[in-house]
């Protein structure tokens, strides 16, 4: 009987300190814009968890890529650049040569097409106003008018 008990709150005490490493990864992360110093909006959060899901695996948790394969999306001129070009590529992928901040790169990125309009409006809208870039927002709208025109 003893025994059990013993067994049971190590059980339990394993399963309240899983709770709180859990927990602290969220607090990390938190609902912060990357610089801290302002609260992301609700079209941001959903922004970063469309990067998180479909863009992270080649442009890496914070956007600098991987040199010589994938290109940064952090300060990136493409990135703040001509929104009708982003959708473009999210939507249609891209290949061949490009030059992001005066550095070629020459690979493959594969369609995002199961993306939804909205989906597209927030990660652009994220990226655009977080991993060290400065540009506007793009809204669903716009999106939806430009991927009709592609
Ligand atoms: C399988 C890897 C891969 C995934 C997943 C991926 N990309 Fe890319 N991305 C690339 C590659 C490779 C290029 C450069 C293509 C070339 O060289 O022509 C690129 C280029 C870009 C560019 C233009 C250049 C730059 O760095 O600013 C943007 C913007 C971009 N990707 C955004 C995204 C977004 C947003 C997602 C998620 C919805 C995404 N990518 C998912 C591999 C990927």
């Amino acid at each position: 009987m003893q025994e059990i008990k013993y067994k049971l709150s190590s059980l339990f005490l394993f399963f309240t300190m899983f709770l709180m490493f859990s927990c602290s990864d969220t607090q990390e992360t938190g609902n912060l814009s990357d610089d801290g110093s302002r609260e992301l909006s609700e079209v941001e959060l959903n922004g970063r968890k469309v990067y998180r899901t479909y863009c992270l695996a080649c442009h890496q948790k914070d956007g600098s890529g991987v040199r010589n394969m994938y290109p940064p999306v952090r300060e990136s001129d493409w990135v703040e650049g001509d929104v009708k070009r982003l959708v473009d590529l999210i939507v249609n992928g891209l290949s061949g040569p490009i030059v992001v901040n005066g550095e070629e790169y020459n690979g493959v990125m594969p369609a995002q097409d199961y993306l939804t309009d909205d989906q597209i409006a927030a990660v652009l809208t994220y990226m655009r106003l977080n991993m060290g870039n400065k540009a506007s927002e793009v809204t669903t709208e716009e999106v939806n008018r430009i991927r009709q025109e592609l």
